[in-house]
């Protein structure tokens, strides 16, 4: 193992055009935060960074629905972000943003220093130009007829209908969102980050020399190496961002995604003018980069190259990407309220930051998409943290003022029981040490608990309540033992759960924390006067949690009379032309993924009479697809033959759409003949 000097940490920058939820807190920010202060306690050098998101199309459009300028919905949301963190103890060394001006100027520089060493590729291409707007379209901004299933508002990029991934050409009579006029084809030339010649080294760096990396990273990285890595963009025409740097290029902008991660950067070098280099290009230094599982690949692959490029920076050592956090079974979502906003958890739930970061480390979605539900939280809450933890604190400090008049007794003779009890947490620091090394959050949480039931069941054993009729010498050994292990729990705690260690600290009057005094039992000197016994958790009753639930429900609710006024019942149909349409069932002879066409699954169908050819844009969905061979499935036979991608696509399968997008196959309930029909 490499030795380092310190430690780069940094967070994924969220995009400053929605609030923060309990997604990006689990996912993301708690377990970085966790690390970080985990090595601060241990006297390491560590710098740990955050900041906003500002630029691409998203914002954009969100200001235009708004009437207001990016720069306006970048001013709010960074604003509420940043206080989301701080609120919740996220302990960064400077949390700033991508409209800094020292974040233009380097983002603006490696550009021009990758671009003066021939490390990009120009290419024109046609693109979409409104001629009224005077400015090319960006995906998002054209919408037009679905060509795969007739929807006429699908965007350019995707088919919300039908779920198909779109290009800009694919769609029938384009419009411009933003001045409602035909948009025309116009040659634009962009630069591109050409990733195919950095493929070799990527491949030897990260498959030969990071097998370490968690399992769901190193695969995702492999099978985007194993699939051949192309040319990226890394410049866009649009109006809000970064102005590429060179000749030639008026009215382009760097790509969000070239100029974001850069960003981690230039927040350093906003915090540390003069001394940033370090944190970045010294080979001690060790860089960690903590993301969501949809920014792998910009982590591992893109950003890197990027580096490698401008060749004086140093390579991520580790990216200890996550999952996903469902919420109560559901994808979480900003665009159906599908999410605990922190600042709406922190109305409701006042200082009770660490009860969420407890069940937010506790359900992790370290290793798969976990759920986050309100049962769950209240039943951590209480079975855990107040009949746990806070329970042996309260007894441990409650006893000591009500025997001792709050000073550390005397420890006197252990006895075999006590000697037991210590033997079970000596070895606490090294086992914390080895998960959190290795960034298993979840598990090092259930370690530092199960100090905590180590010390609730030495009290519920020996009694001292019953014992102080008859041998305050023992009293006094007991409850000595007790506070060396609520100081313990303090320094444990710490990365955890920092409000409460604070609070517990100043309870024991701890003079400070510190990382190696772990597993000591002389925190405390016989004599020491603690502080006054306050509670570290309180009970969170059923209605507290019904009324969360309820606002869930109505969220639902909502959501569902939504989709119904956005998707209005049609006009009413005739029998004959109902019996039109010709649904019938056939089975899945073979299934597969079209070749670059992310969205695209491929069916060959046994129909009755012979097979057919079907494309449906479910991929998404089914991530096997081979699983779907031998089943039956629903579909149009007499729909128009279509094209797509240069296969013939003969009929449409049929499936449901989920409020969140998710389609799913309908499928006979048991089989029946192949070619019979729906009615
Ligand atoms: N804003 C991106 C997202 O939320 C993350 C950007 S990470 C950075 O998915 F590296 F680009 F900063
Ligand atoms: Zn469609």
């Amino acid at each position: 193992m490499k030795k380092f000097k310190r430690t780069t940490v940094t967070t994924a920058l969220p995009y400053a055009n929605g609030p923060v939820h309990v997604g990006h807190l689990a996912g993301v920010y708690v377990p970085a935060d966790i690390y970080v202060r985990y090595l601060r306690l241990k006297g390491e050098d560590v710098l740990f960074i955050g900041g906003s998101d500002e630029h691409g199309v998203p914002i954009t459009i969100k200001a235009r629905q708004e009437g207001v300028t990016p720069q306006d919905i970048v001013d709010r949301y960074h604003t509420i972000i940043k206080k989301s963190f701080e609120d919740f103890g996220i302990s960064f060394d400077i949390y700033s943003r991508t409209t800094s001006k020292t974040h233009k100027e380097l983002a603006s520089d490696i550009f021009k220093t990758i671009y003066d060493k021939g490390g990009f590729i120009e290419q024109s291409s046609e693109q979409y130009y409104d001629e009224k707007a005077r400015q090319f379209l960006a995906d998002r901004y054209i919408t037009g007829k679905c060509p795969h299933c007739g929807n006429e508002h699908a965007y350019g990029d995707q088919c919300e209908s039908c779920g198909t991934s779109l290009s800009p050409n694919d769609l029938i009579n384009p419009k411009s969102t933003i001045s409602g006029s035909i948009p025309v084809m116009r040659e634009t030339k962009h630069w591109y980050l050409p990733l195919n010649q950095h493929e070799n080294w990527l491949r030897q760096w990260i498959l030969e020399e990071h097998k370490e990396w968690k399992p769901n990273v190193y695969g995702q990285c492999k099978s985007w190496l194993d699939m051949g890595l192309q040319p990226r963009a890394v410049s866009r025409d649009l109006d809000w961002g970064i102005p590429v740097p060179v000749e030639g290029a008026e009215g382009k902008v760097l790509y969000v995604w070239f100029d974001a991660p850069i960003g981690y950067i230039s927040n350093t070098k906003e915090l540390l003018p003069d001394s940033w280099e370090k944190w970045w290009k010294d080979d001690e230094t060790r860089l960690i980069h903590f993301i969501g599982k949809d920014n792998i690949v910009f982590h591992c692959i893109v950003f890197p190259a990027m580096l490698k490029a401008e060749g004086s920076y140093i390579l991520p050592d580790n990216v200890p990407a996550n999952e996903f956090l469902n919420l109560e079974g559901d994808k979480i979502s900003t665009s159906r309220n599908w999410a605990v906003w922190l600042h709406e958890y922190l109305e409701k739930f006042p200082q009770k930051q660490d009860v969420l970061r407890y069940v937010l480390t506790a359900n992790a979605p370290e290793t798969k998409d976990n759920d986050f539900t309100w049962r769950d939280f209240q039943a951590r809450n209480n079975n855990e943290l107040v009949a746990i933890y806070g329970n042996f604190i309260n007894r441990a400090l409650v006893l000591t003022h009500k025997y001792f008049e709050g000073k550390v007794p005397d420890s006197g003779e252990l006895n075999d029981y006590d000697k037991q009890t210590l033997s079970e947490f000596v070895n606490v620091k090294a086992e914390l040490e080895k998960l959190l090394d290795n960034f298993r959050f979840r598990d090092a949480l259930k370690e530092a608990m199960n100090l905590a039931r180590i010390g609730n069941k030495y009290l519920a054993d020996t009694e001292p309540w019953k014992v102080a009729k008859t041998d305050m010498e023992r009293v006094a050994t007991i409850m000595h033992l007790s506070l060396q292990i609520a100081a313990n729990l303090a320094v444990a705690f710490e990365p955890f759960l920092p409000f409460s260690s604070e609070k517990l600290r100043k309870m024991l009057n701890l003079k400070t924390f510190d990382w190696k005094d772990l597993g000591r039992t002389d925190l405390l000197k016989a004599g020491d006067l603690l502080g006054d016994a306050e509670l570290l958790f309180d009970k969170i009753e059923d209605t507290t949690i019904n009324e969360q639930v309820q606002k869930l429900l109505d969220t639902k609710k909502n959501n569902e009379v939504a989709a119904w006024k956005a998707n209005e019942v049609k006009e009413i149909v005739s029998f004959d032309d109902f019996q039109k349409v010709d649904i019938r069932v056939g089975t899945v002879l073979d299934c597969q993924k079209v070749p670059k066409a992310d969205k695209l699954l491929q069916f060959r169908i046994a129909d009755g009479l012979e097979e057919r050819t079907i494309l449906s844009g479910i991929a998404a969905y089914y991530p096997n697809p081979q699983e779907l061979i031998g089943t039956q499935v629903c579909f149009i036979a007499n729909f128009e033959p279509r094209k797509l991608r240069g296969i013939l696509s003969e009929g449409m399968i049929l499936s449901a759409e989920d409020a969140d997008g998710k389609l799913v196959l309908i499928q006979p309930q048991t089989k029946v003949s192949n070619g019979i029909e729906v009615k």
